[in-house]
């Protein structure tokens, strides 16, 4: 099952237990009329201000409130489809690293941590991604951590239901474990899996749930993410960790990746970094820039429907992540002649010139291509996205606000998006 067919069943699942009967009659013959939706609308741009202008409010007064009114249905319909296809891209990079795909697909049974979970939408990526890596029969265990009651029980139903969903579509089922707990993340001896998980996931959560915490300020790790990395992640497991694509989350989820690195000399990098060591655009540029990729997809109906009712923009997922693990794999790994460099901006144009943003395995610069230098050998350059890496056969020669792209030099693009 696709992403894409995944949260169009969703979506109708959420609707048929959430809104009236009419409402369905409404959305399954196509549209459902702004009378509908106007409460629905209105709730996500409430949550959609809580999540970006209010933000402050939000964390420092109780994180995860809008678990308790109108706020909530905004995240299932709204919040919930778009932060599943931001976990499922990083999953994605995950599973073309052909090594890793192998590893993986050759297990039969699978951790999960899934800490301020919500409705459990990473766990939802994740369970989608083994089922499209493992047609043969696996088991899975995943504990799902939140402070709101509201939010695990919706994650217990919604991943119950998705499981039934993926193996009436295979021969050998998937069986699930799921272990709720209602709490605090900074209670993690409470929910630490024995011998670690696969898959630790902080999607989402860190900007809300530690927000003022002496640790983060100071660019430490805190207490608890030291003790979830040292004990909760498996010797050949990912931590994956989402953040919104805004300055200050984003820039102090770059300060923590560091901090996380230099604290645990074995942990490394996998993505999207292309090595190891302190983050180059921390260290090298301005401080008004920020690492971010950006996604886009097809968002699903009523997500478009709540977009143009709200003036949101979802086609184009923006966010911060960072995956760190112990086995040395890396998304990019070193290919001889080549260097890797991440895009982490879009394409500049100026007279005579492109330039973009990329960070490579030594620095973070603006790289830059001369019309006269172009040719098809490099025409990836152009073409590239936010969050794809480039591949150089030539490094780049220095220009006084950055690198030049050799006008030999070959690029290769490596894409999620086929
Ligand atoms: C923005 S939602 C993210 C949900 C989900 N991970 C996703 O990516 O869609 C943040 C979640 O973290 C929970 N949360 C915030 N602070 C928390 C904390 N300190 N401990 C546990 N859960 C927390 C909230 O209740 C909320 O469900």
């Amino acid at each position: 099952m696709t992403s894409d067919d995944f949260l169009s069943q969703l979506e109708r699942h959420l609707a048929s237990r959430l809104l009236s009967s009419e409402a369905l009659a409404r959305y399954d013959r196509g549209r459902l009329g702004k009378a509908f939706l106007a409460p629905l609308a209105d709730a996500v741009a409430r949550l959609s201000n809580d999540f970006t202008r209010a933000r402050r409010a939000l964390t420092e007064a109780a994180s995860g409130d809008y678990w308790r009114d109108a706020r909530r249905l905004a995240y299932l319909f709204h919040f919930l489809p778009r932060n599943y296809v931001k976990a499922a891209w990083v999953l994605t990079e995950a599973g073309r690293h052909a090594p890793l795909a192998r590893q993986l697909a050759a297990k039969s049974r699978f951790v999960i941590l899934d800490i301020g979970c919500g409705p459990g939408t990473a766990s939802l990526a994740t369970l989608g991604f083994l089922a499209a890596l493992r047609p043969a029969a696996f088991h899975v265990n995943i504990a799902l951590v939140d402070a709101a009651p509201n939010a695990t029980q919706e994650a217990v139903e919604l991943l119950r239901q998705a499981v039934a969903w993926l193996n009436a579509e295979r021969r050998e089922a998937i069986t699930l474990c799921l272990a709720p707990q209602v709490g605090a993340a900074a209670q993690v001896e409470s929910y630490l899996p024995s011998g670690g998980a696969d898959f630790v996931w902080l999607s989402n959560v860190l900007n809300e749930s530690d927000h003022a915490s002496a640790e983060r300020q100071s660019g430490g790790v805190p207490a608890w993410v030291k003790t979830l990395t040292r004990e909760g992640l498996a010797a050949d497991g990912g931590l994956y960790v989402i953040e919104p694509a805004l300055h200050e989350t984003a820039r102090a989820a770059m300060r923590l990746r560091d901090a996380l690195l230099e604290d645990d000399p074995t942990l490394g990098i996998f993505a999207p970094c292309a090595a190891a060591g302190p983050c180059r655009m921390l260290a090298e540029r301005p401080a008004r820039d920020w690492c971010h990729v950006a996604l886009t997809w097809k968002p699903p109906p009523l997500v478009a429907q709540l977009d143009s009712l709200t003036g949101l923009r979802s086609q184009v997922q923006k966010f911060f992540y960072f995956v760190l693990r112990r086995d040395g794999k890396r998304a990019a790994e070193p290919r001889q002649g080549w260097s890797p460099w991440r895009v982490v901006g879009d394409l500049q144009r100026e007279k005579g010139r492109e330039k973009r943003l990329v960070c490579g395995v030594d620095r973070c610069a603006l790289l830059t291509r001369f019309k006269r230098d172009r040719r098809p050998e490099n025409a990836p350059f152009g073409d590239a996205e936010r969050g794809d890496i480039l591949w150089l056969s030539e490094s780049p020669a220095p220009l006084a606000d950055g690198l030049r792209l050799a006008p030999g030099a070959r690029v290769e693009r490596q894409s999620l998006i086929e």
